[in-house]
């Protein structure tokens, strides 16, 4: 059947998910797939019913496509898609409600607090120590982001986030190392480690930066690999995640491991690190894209 894959979108990732589109389209084309790029505007409900597709791989990312909505909107038109339903998509996309489904559920994730306009700066510092890394609720690659270790700092942070969503929140910084674990269907991929000069994986060090430097193998082995893997399995089932995902982890100077967040629709661009994590377990990226079209079948 007729494939539509699902790129571009009206989120501050668009351009990400056009990167991301244009490689899944490639490879699903590859492998023999009836396939065609669908910039997914405001009308990519009645654009879906009058190309008479069969089937959606989602490419998009932040909000508008990974949160939910387009879900929705699929499963009204009884169209299959690939990745995670309604419930897993606009939790996954949601750092603040992932924090506290963790939590709730026994998982390590850093110590945070909804940062409001009225909630005054001393009083998260006073909680949480310094340094933060403030975030906007629900954005992804990093966007609005930054880490701060002072009162004006803190604020300023807040404001910056707050251009993103009305949702903010301050995380204890988790000074350490940066795992990234793929998931595919069942299958755990190896764990990769993210070196960075810049002072977190940002968005320059996440598309643009030739500095940043990926570990596969990871470096990590025996229990503490399995320990892992399996955190992040279980942080994936525990935010309802289905089909494919990347879970991000720091690992602190202790050995301890701490969530950060799921990510439903992980990047597909030729930077990007589900494809990276797959090549490691030998599935080429045609091989890739397969599998995860395969996730919409029910
Ligand atoms: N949000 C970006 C696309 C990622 O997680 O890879
Ligand atoms: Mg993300």
């Amino acid at each position: 059947g007729r494939v539509a894959v699902l790129m571009g979108g009206w989120s501050a990732e668009r351009e990400i998910s056009l990167r991301s589109g244009r490689a899944v389209l490639a490879g699903l084309q590859a492998r023999g797939v009836d396939a065609y790029s669908v910039d997914a505007g405001r009308d990519v409900l009645q654009v879906l019913e009058d190309g008479g597709y069969d089937r959606a791989f989602i490419a998009l990312h932040g909000r508008g496509g990974e949160d939910g909505v387009i879900q929705a909107g699929l499963e009204l038109l009884g169209l299959p898609y690939t990745g995670s339903g309604v419930l897993g998509s606009a939790l996954g996309m949601d750092k603040l409600r992932t924090k506290q489904v963790w939590r709730g559920a026994g998982l390590p994730t850093p110590e945070y607090m909804e940062l409001r306009p009225e909630t005054p700066a001393a009083d998260v510092i006073a909680a949480l120590g310094t340094p933060l890394i403030v975030k906007p609720a629900r954005e992804g690659s990093s966007i609005g982001m930054s880490r701060v270790t002072t009162e004006a700092e803190l604020v300023a942070a807040r404001d910056a986030a707050a251009r993103y969503d009305r949702d903010v929140i301050a995380e204890r910084w988790i000074a350490g190392e940066e795992y990234t674990v793929s998931l595919l269907g069942d299958t755990v991929l190896p764990a990769i480690r993210l070196e960075t000069p810049h002072t977190f994986y940002d968005f320059e060090a996440k598309y643009e930066s030739d500095a940043t430097r990926y570990h596969c193998p990871c470096g990590l082995e025996g229990a503490d690999l399995d320990v892992l893997d399996a955190l992040a399995a279980e942080a994936f089932r525990a935010v309802d995640g289905a089909g494919w995902g990347r879970v991000d982890v720091m690992r602190d100077a202790n050995g301890a491991f701490w969530l950060l967040e799921v990510n439903t629709i992980p990047g597909m661009t030729d930077h990007s690190l589900v494809p990276m994590a797959a090549a490691a377990a030998g599935i080429p990226f045609d091989e890739l894209v397969w599998r995860i079209l395969e996730t919409s079948l029910e």
